[in-house]
């Protein structure tokens, strides 16, 4: 009989929570403890779930074979050195830091002790994200847009690391060319860090994208547009849908007493697998820590993203200084 993999969820607020329900149901885990400060959000969960709740993740990290971080990003570092250290393979929810000197000593230890360190983009496991893979091949331009209202619970982080990072990273797996120009705007709206801000991305190959996340918008939007050259494919990833338009062609005719326009294409949409992302991405990382299976993103990337995205906040930093100066 194979041996059940020890696992306990550090930080189970909104994203932990989330976190723990896949595990209790996934039948070769058993779910260790639940680890959070909050008695009270710790001990609904620890009794939902009927696993132990303890205040302090270090009282675990010798019960434990993985554990998943989703404390407050700012913490992420100190948790996950220590549970490296101990032996423990972690996922740590993204941003897996706010500093790239911290992120790469991370993957130092987790390669030191052949560890699985994972960073959690879920969004990567979005069957339409995958779709995407398939069908992007030369993108010559692409547009995103993140946009939502504001959550006065996220403390630590500006819109770039909440919620951009998830487009930089879908963007560098998709064009796969270094980044060589970013020009940036950005302002602040509800909070004291960036609420609203608008990149654009030059990448070596001569793509060009352009990027929009807001946490000060009324409507929820999720989209991603990409332009090729036989192909105009956009995603709505809240509805998990991809359209490709194709074959455009467009007239005007005159009728009468009036000059008409008309455009037409054939416009196929693709079947999207609707699986649990969150599953999907656990079940890998316990798949790379328990068997061996190989990583779908390499460590070079997972930086990437953190490097690119902090790169656009030094950028964002840097333009409103010369603005106050100015
Ligand atoms: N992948 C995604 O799509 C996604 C979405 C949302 C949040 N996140 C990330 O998940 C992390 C948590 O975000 P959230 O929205 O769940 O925040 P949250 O505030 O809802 O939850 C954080 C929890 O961590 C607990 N905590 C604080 N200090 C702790 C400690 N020392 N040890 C253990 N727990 C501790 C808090 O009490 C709280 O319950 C952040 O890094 C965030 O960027 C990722």
């Amino acid at each position: 009989m194979n041996k059940k993999t020890n696992v306990a969820v550090i930080g189970v607020g909104r994203m932990g929570g989330y976190h723990v329900g896949i595990y209790s149901e996934m039948a070769d885990v058993n779910l260790v403890a639940v680890v959070d400060p909050d008695s009270e959000r710790g001990g609904a969960l620890a009794s939902r779930y009927k696993v132990s709740h303890c205040k302090d993740y270090r009282e675990i990290l010798d019960k434990v074979d993985a554990v998943t971080v989703a404390a407050p990003t700012s913490l992420h570092y100190q948790i996950a050195k220590d549970c490296l250290e101990a032996g423990v393979h972690c996922i740590v929810e993204k941003p897996i830091c706010d500093n790239y000197a911290h992120a790469e000593s991370l993957f130092d230890i987790a390669g030191r002790k052949n560890l699985t360190l994972h960073v959690g983009h879920v969004e990567r496991f979005n069957g339409a994200v995958q779709e995407l893979r398939k069908i992007v091949q030369n993108p010559i331009m692409i547009e995103s847009r993140r946009m939502g209202p504001y959550d006065p619970r996220i403390k630590d982080a500006g819109v770039v690391l909440d919620l951009m990072i998830h487009d930089i990273d879908i963007l560098l797996n998709l064009v796969a060319s270094p980044v060589v120009d970013t020009h940036v705007m950005g302002t602040s709206i509800f909070s004291n860090r960036e609420d609203v801000v608008q990149v654009q991305f030059q990448f070596e190959n001569g793509c060009i994208a352009s990027v929009l996340a807001s946490r000060a918008t009324q409507e929820k939007i999720r989209t991603m547009a990409i332009t090729q050259e036989k192909e105009y494919i956009f995603l709505d990833f809240a509805h998990q849908d991809i359209l490709i338009h194709r074959q455009a062609s467009s007239q005007h005719e005159l009728r009468q007493r009036e000059l008409k326009y008309r455009q037409e294409s054939v416009i196929e949409r693709i079947f999207v697998h609707r699986d649990n992302p969150l599953k999907l991405e656990l079940t890998h990382f316990l798949d790379c820590a328990t068997n061996g299976a190989h990583r779908h993103i390499s460590v070079e990337n997972e930086l990437m993203s953190l490097r690119v995205a902090l790169g656009v906040l030094d950028t964002l930093k840097l333009a409103r200084k010369n603005l106050s100066l100015a």
